[in-house]
């Protein structure tokens, strides 16, 4: 596996650093986006924001800003107070410590062991969508689409190479996007097939188990324009709510049949 990835691994900017902020804000990226959407965002952060520092010195306006098109936005509020705390309370040095790194607002098991392992060889499995895939079609395990699935954890345990944990951890996402994917996985080019259980017994179609997606809700809103003397009216969303601190124009949910208008006013 790491063979293969050595030979194919592409260099994304946050692979060549191994700077641990560039490092972790790469991660909090990653998380719930696609590698290929997160390049630009990356390049333009690290241009605007190239350390803990500078992110805790700068304003939440401004990281909703260099956010904004990536979505789930506390991912972004979580890293802004996460740098002020290591400023204020770890001399401005990203905790080394995984129980201490935890701690940190935003900062969950998927984060903590991809961050320590990348950054600090610390021999943690980060485990994501693609580590589950993988992982329960190379054992042949019904696993469900659950991080804390104890079971993944500790296979992935027996497989993570001590000597370079964050390599591992880079070339399970890798095979689990690229060859060990969902609908059509490509083992025959899988560099581990002849070890993949399922592959083996001719079972990969088997694992792991689909889950259900929930529904998205949908609802309908009214928003108004308003202008005066070459000024367009926007308002501020409330901080502790959905897309919390995000410039919108004035307006609302439609309720109990009332009409836009309505609702508008
Ligand atoms: N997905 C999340 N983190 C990743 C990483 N470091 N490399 C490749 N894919 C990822």
């Amino acid at each position: 596996l790491l063979h293969w990835y050595h030979k194919q691994a592409k260099s994304y900017p946050w692979r060549i650093s191994s700077d641990p902020y560039k490092i972790w804000l790469s991660e909090v990226m990653l998380q719930q986006t696609k590698i290929q959407t997160i390049a630009p965002y990356y390049d333009k952060w690290i241009l605007a924001l190239p350390n803990i520092q500078s992110v805790a010195n700068t304003s939440i306006d401004n990281i909703l800003k260099l956010w904004e098109g990536l979505g789930y936005y506390n991912r972004a509020k979580n890293f802004h107070k996460s740098c002020q705390i290591i400023i204020n309370q770890f001399d401005g040095y990203l905790p080394q410590s995984p129980e201490v790194f935890q701690t940190l607002p935003g900062v969950g098991p998927y984060i903590t062991a991809a961050v320590m392992s990348i950054a600090f060889n610390i021999t943690m499995p980060s485990i994501d969508v693609n580590a589950i895939r993988f992982t329960s079609r190379f054992f042949a395990i019904k696993a469900i689409h659950n991080r804390s699935n104890k079971e993944i954890f500790e296979k992935l345990c027996i497989l993570i190479d001590d000597n370079n944990p964050g390599d591992f951890n880079q070339a399970i996402m890798d095979l689990g996007r690229e060859v060990c994917t969902m609908a059509t996985p490509l083992c025959k080019t899988c560099p581990v097939h002849d070890n993949c259980l399922s592959y083996v017994n001719k079972s990969v179609n088997k694992y792991p188990d689909v889950i259900k997606k929930s529904i998205k809700p949908k609802y309908h809103v009214a928003i108004g324009i308003i202008w005066q003397n070459g000024k367009i009216l926007i308002t501020k969303r409330l901080p502790n709510k959905l897309l919390g601190g995000m410039w919108e124009f004035p307006g609302g949910k439609v309720e109990n049949q009332e009409t836009s208008e309505e609702c508008l006013a």
